[in-house]
């Protein structure tokens, strides 16, 4: 890649992280969690103290089913927030997701500001990041094992991001679906799970079908309702006098709320292990997440936010969450994360009819959640 290409792919991952965190483009739309109730348990049966968060993660045991997903690396300063969030992450025995890696094929000086998260979270699983146009576009088994040893991954996530790149100035749309025979290659090649991750607008159940059909069983929904990628498009477009800009705004509540794309994953490939993210924004949230079907709830912006603060307030953040998560564990009667993966749910409003209209009955999903499917 020639210096000019680099220097735009940093800029705009700084610009990303400006637009994020300044830019209001987050929690525009629904997650249809506010729909999701976990039915109040009087005499829950155990005391806060026996309450057990530990969970499962593609097979590592964490302390609770907390990760922070995929979203910064390139330059000095972003390596300080990953290096920032890792060491908490670390301490508070979670999982970690690191943004695009594509910088580390195009510019090996930027390796660093991924370097830095293995070393200061040496024992927790850690996901790798690349784009699936990158694939598309002709990474091989070379590059996708650079992308995972920088930070001794445990898992590659594979990020989906077409409602950002369609805005795009610059954006790869490359999604023809021979990608996915490819990418099936290169993983049987490479060892560890990959995730096939959205960025804001959600899995559906045809999409999840699909990537079951070529042997793909891990899923970040990362639905809508949190950070919004049209809007920030939108924001850059602006800047820019893109035309696509007015485009954007009308595509800004297009996407699957997070709460219906964990059930349309969960429909479309019950035994999946799921990650539910996407305005996910504290623990009741990840307790509903999991409830409804998800392994581990996920957080991207709530974290960087917190990480311009400074170490403190990640920890602080983050075990809010946790103390959180087991509250909710509490009184709804679960003791443990897979008791909270049966209890009893109430489902209304939008999320009821949008199961509805797309042939999911409660009865036989609330079977499907339970794992008895
Ligand atoms: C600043 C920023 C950068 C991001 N970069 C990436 C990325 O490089 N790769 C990726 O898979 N997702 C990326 N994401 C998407 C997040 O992982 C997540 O899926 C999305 O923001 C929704 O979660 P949220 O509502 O909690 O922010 C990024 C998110 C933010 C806020």
């Amino acid at each position: 890649m020639v210096e000019n290409d680099v220097r735009h792919l940093i800029n705009r991952k700084l610009e990303h992280v400006e637009v994020t965190v300044f830019g209001d483009v987050s929690r525009k739309t629904y997650t249809m969690l506010e729909d999701v109730t976990l039915v109040h348990q009087a005499f829950p049966g155990i005391s806060l103290e026996e309450v057990n968060t530990k969970a499962k993660f593609l097979g590592f045991d964490v302390n609770a089913p907390i990760m922070v997903t995929g979203m910064t690396g390139g330059t000095p300063e972003l390596g300080k927030f990953n290096g920032t969030i890792a060491s908490v992450v670390e301490e508070l025995g979670l999982v970690m997701g690191v943004g695009s890696e594509r910088i580390v094929i195009e510019n090996p000086s930027s390796e660093e500001s991924f370097r830095i998260v293995r070393r200061n979270a040496p024992t927790s699983p850690l996901v790798a990041n690349v784009g699936m146009p990158q694939i598309s576009r002709g990474y091989g088994l070379r590059e996708l094992e650079k992308i995972v040893s920088v930070i001794e991954a445990n898992a590659l996530a594979v990020h989906l991001n077409v409602a950002q790149e369609v805005f795009q100035p610059e954006g790869e749309t490359d999604y023809q679906e021979e990608v996915l025979g490819k990418l099936k290659d290169l993983s049987s090649q490479m060892g560890i799970p990959i995730i096939l991750k959205e960025t804001g607008c959600g899995l559906s159940m045809e999409t999840v079908r699909k990537f079951s059909s070529y042997g793909f069983h891990n899923f970040d929904v990362s639905g809508q309702g949190g950070t919004s990628w049209i809007a920030v498009e939108k924001i850059r477009g602006e800047r820019r006098g893109n035309w696509k800009s007015k485009s954007a705004s009308l595509f800004s509540s297009w996407g699957i709320p997070t709460a219906a794309s964990v059930i349309e994953t969960k429909w479309a490939d019950p035994a999946s292990f799921v990650v539910g993210s996407g305005g996910v924004r504290n623990g009741l949230d990840i307790a509903k997440a999991i409830a409804l079907g998800a392994d581990i709830g996920g957080f991207a912006l709530p974290v960087l936010e917190a990480s311009l603060e400074g170490r403190d307030a990640v920890k602080q953040f983050l075990s809010e969450v946790e103390f959180q998560v087991k509250v909710a564990m509490l009184m709804s009667g679960s003791r443990d994360v897979s008791s909270l993966k049966k209890a009893p749910i109430v489902i209304l409003g939008s999320l009821k009819d949008w199961m509805e209209s797309r042939g999911i009955t409660f009865s036989t999903y609330d079977k499907v959640r339970k794992g008895g499917y």
